[in-house]
Order: structure tokens, then sequence, then C-alpha cells
């Protein structure tokens, strides 16, 4: 069974590639950036509290983030394996982690950062579904609108510049340590984030398979 953790900066394709590689090994798909982005189009208490820390680009403050978690992790489908995406996102947040489940193997995925600069501009979600596109390498077949409910696309509002120097700098201060961590606990896998998404599932699966 897979307990996979997807670690990398923010835009390198960890969420296309875990939806991806969970369609395809039948695993649980658990991202808190999207389960808090439907706490806060939900509009409830925990979502109002996110909506500002997310905004500006910053962690959502670690309870939280475990509360929702949790309830995730005990639904059924997580129970035959499951890839989390983004998390843990700094220590106390993989220490928490190794208390509630043992982790298999840790991607990290990696790519410059002038390149996800431009995957983040380029990015368009749907407010209904939350599919994903981009402008540049995966544009919807009616510029502006999405291919499965023909709602508008928009920008995620930590898309723009300023949150995006932010998540950057988020990123190397407080998650880029938990490299360190699972290399140091030999679960470590990078794969290089360049090429095509189909690119990327390609060295993933090679990866995956040689550690078994
Ligand atoms: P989260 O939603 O996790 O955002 P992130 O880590 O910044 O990562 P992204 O979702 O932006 O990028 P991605 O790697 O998934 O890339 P994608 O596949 O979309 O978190 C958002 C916020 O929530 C955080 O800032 C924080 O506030 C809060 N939060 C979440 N988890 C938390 C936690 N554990 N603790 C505290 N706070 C937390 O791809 C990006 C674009 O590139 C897309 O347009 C895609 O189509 C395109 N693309 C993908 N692959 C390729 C490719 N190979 N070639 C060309 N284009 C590609
Ligand atoms: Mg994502």
């Amino acid at each position: 069974m897979y307990r996979l953790v997807f670690l990398g900066p923010p835009g390198v394709g960890k969420g296309t590639q875990a939806a991806r590689l969970a369609r395809e090994l039948r695993l649980a798909h658990l991202s808190t950036g999207d389960l808090l982005r439907a706490a806060v189009a939900a509009r409830t208490p925990l979502g109002l509290e996110a909506d500002g820390h997310m905004r500006a680009g910053r962690l959502v403050p670690d309870d939280l983030v475990l509360k929702i978690l949790k309830e995730r992790l005990a639904q059924p489908d997580a129970s035959a394996g499951f890839i989390l995406d983004g998390y843990p996102r700094n220590l106390a947040q993989a220490e928490t982690l190794d208390r509630i489940t043992r982790i298999e193997r840790v991607i990290s995925f990696e790519l410059p950062s002038e390149v996800l600069v431009r995957r983040l501009s380029a990015r368009r979600i749907c407010p209904q579904c939350q599919s994903v596109y981009n402008v540049d390498s995966r544009p919807p077949r009616v510029p502006g609108r999405c291919d499965r409910d023909g709602a508008e696309l928009v920008q995620r509002p930590d898309d723009r510049p300023e949150a995006v120097e932010t998540r950057l700098k988020v990123y190397t201060e407080q998650t880029a340590p938990l490299l360190a961590f699972y290399r140091t606990r030999r679960l470590l896998s990078p794969v290089d984030a360049s090429g095509t998404p189909e690119d990327v599932a390609r060295r993933l699966r090679t990866t995956l398979r040689a550690s078994g």
C-alpha cells in the first residue's frame, strides 16, 4: 500500500501529478490546499480563519490544518493508501505526521524558480469544480471557460505576484528543511519536474518502481 508525501515548491506540479497518480493507482489525493480552499468557499469558521493567511501566501496555523487533515484521513478511501499533497510544510507538521501515520516515500519535485513563477502566473482554476488549467501548457478548449462545466476560469488569489513571492520565501524558510529531515530517514526521492506533465509522470513512475 502506498502512503506517499509530495513535497516541492509552489507551482512545481504536485497537484497535477498527485491527481494523475491517484487516479492510476486508486489512491486518495489529500491536498490540504484544496481542503482549505473548499473551507474558504463554504465560509466555515475554519475557512474564514484560513482565508487571510492563504491570500497573503503565509502558512495557515498548524492546528487548523491538522484538524482538516485528520478529518480527511479518517474517510474510508484513505485507508487503501494516499498521496499527501501539501502536508507537511514545516518541521512541527512532519513530527505530527510521524505520530499519526507511517509514510513510505517522500517525493521531492524539483524545478528552477523562474519556471515556477511562470507556471503560477499562467495557472487558471475553475471556481466550481476546482479543475486546474494553464494558459501556456494546458489551455481550456474554449478560452477562459472550464471544459467540464463551462464556468468562467479565475486566477487563484495567491497566484498574484506579491503572494507568490511570499509563498516562495515561506517554502525556502519553513518547508525546504524537510528535505534534510526525510533524507536522513532515507525516505526522500527527488524527481525532476521539468518538461511536460507526461515527462514528469514517467520519471515519477520510474522512481516509485525503483524505491519498491
Ligand atoms: P497549496 O494549494 O498546497 O499550494 P502550493 O504548495 O503553493 O502549491 P500549488 O498548488 O500552487 O502548486 P502545485 O505544485 O500543486 O502545482 P500545480 O500542479 O497546480 O497551498 C496553498 C496555501 O494553503 C498555502 O500557501 C497555505 O496558506 C495553505 N496551506 C496548504 N497546506 C498547508 C499546510 N500543510 N500548512 C499550512 N498551510 C497550508 O501546477 C501549477 C501550474 O502549472 C498549473 O497551471 C498546471 O496546469 C501547470 N503545470 C503542472 N505541471 C506542469 C508541467 N510539467 N509543465 C507545464 N505546466 C505544468
Ligand atoms: Mg497544488
